[in-house]
């Protein structure tokens, strides 16, 4: 038994709107089939945030309630709050900060972490950080998006992919070696032209025009980054279990970013998963972006087990990608 301390996850929130957008729906929408969708990218439906002033700030504030409700504890009690997204409330300040306040954790800090796909992984290394500096004792660690907010709904390339949801859990100290074990994260900002947002930032300020160009919906080649990807997630994920002297055997669950069933498939197949190991959500939330992983873990928290091996792993833009291996400990 070491004395070091390590950020062990102690509950899971989770949170998907109500409205289902169906391939049946999207046939009716743009030119597209349900059979290509299921066939490219594993994705039957997502889910929509729909009603008047609603953000991601929104999703985030019933995972930070539910987590607290499981762990049986009051949202003052928490030191802080990250959350990773691409699709904040507001350019500024931070949804975290506006969660925060939806929910009463006075006593937090918060701060947002802009890594796309990767984002919630991101956001994990730094709360597990927080957690093992000694300094904090409670970090909730949250991946968000309402992509339906940038996606253009006339576009068939990118409107099939991706969904609204959220999900995040709670970091605290353990002395048993249970949580974070590991984390490799990469990224390479010469893939940004792959996968971004033209307008809105300050390279090119909101306007009439970049409106009227569509600038303010995500932007995406999806072969070139469906290319990295596959070579990117399965690359870190080798990588992060030889640096750990793991096989795929050791794992007990792969929990991949779900951008897509065939990225998947590949980082499982270069590790050596069967299928029976790899969580699996996409065919209802469609790519969450930074919400994919922490919503696997709140699908699948009832069937871990103290002790389980996790391999986490995502790929996105940036291009950001990145593994972590987490030691299940409730
Ligand atoms: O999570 C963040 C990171 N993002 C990703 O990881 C996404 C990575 N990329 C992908 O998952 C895939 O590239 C897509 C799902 C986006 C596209 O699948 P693909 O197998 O790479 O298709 P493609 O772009 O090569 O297109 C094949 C054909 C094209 O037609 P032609 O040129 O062969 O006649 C497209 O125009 O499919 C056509 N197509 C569609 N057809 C029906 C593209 N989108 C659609 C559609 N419905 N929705």
């Amino acid at each position: 038994m070491s004395n070091k301390t390590t950020a062990a996850i102690t509950a899971v929130g989770g949170y998907v709107p109500e409205d289902r957008l169906t391939n049946f729906d999207l046939e009716k929408m743009v030119d597209t089939t349900d059979e290509w969708i299921r066939t490219r990218t594993g994705i039957e439906e997502r889910r929509i945030l729909k009603g008047e002033g609603k953000a991601t700030s929104d999703m985030v504030v019933p995972v930070i309630q539910e987590i607290c409700r499981k762990r049986g504890i009051d949202p003052m009690e928490i030191d802080c709050v990250i959350v990773a997204t691409v699709t904040p409330d507001m350019v500024f300040p931070a949804t975290a900060n506006i969660a925060c306040d939806k929910v009463g954790a006075k006593n937090a800090f918060g701060f947002d972490v802009s890594a796309a796909c990767s984002g919630f992984l991101y956001a994990l290394t730094l709360g597990s950080s927080l957690i093992e500096s000694g300094r904090y004792k409670k970090v909730i660690v949250a991946g968000a998006d309402k992509m339906s907010a940038i996606v253009d709904y006339t576009d068939r390339t990118t409107c099939i992919i991706f969904g609204d949801g959220a999900g995040g859990l709670l970091l605290e100290p353990n002395q048993d070696g249970y949580g974070i074990q590991d984390s490799l994260l990469k990224s390479d900002g010469s893939g940004c032209h792959y996968l971004h947002m033209k307008a809105g930032g300050s390279l090119k300020p909101a306007s009439h025009e970049t409106v009227d160009k569509k600038e303010h919906y995500i932007y995406q080649e999806g072969q070139a980054v469906y290319k990295f990807a596959v070579k990117g997630m399965a690359d870190v994920s080798a990588e992060l279990l030889e640096r750990n002297k793991l096989t795929g055997d050791d794992v007990t669950w792969l929990v991949p970013h779900q951008a897509n069933l065939r990225i998947i498939d590949a980082t499982a197949n270069r590790v050596g998963l069967p299928k029976e190991k790899i969580m699996i959500n996409i065919q209802k939330y469609g790519n969450t972006t930074a919400g994919t992983i922490p919503l696997c873990l709140w699908d699948w928290e009832s069937r871990l087990k103290k002790g389980d091996t996790l391999l986490l792993a995502a790929f996105g833009g940036g291009f950001t990608w990145g593994a972590t291996l987490v030691k299940w400990g409730h």
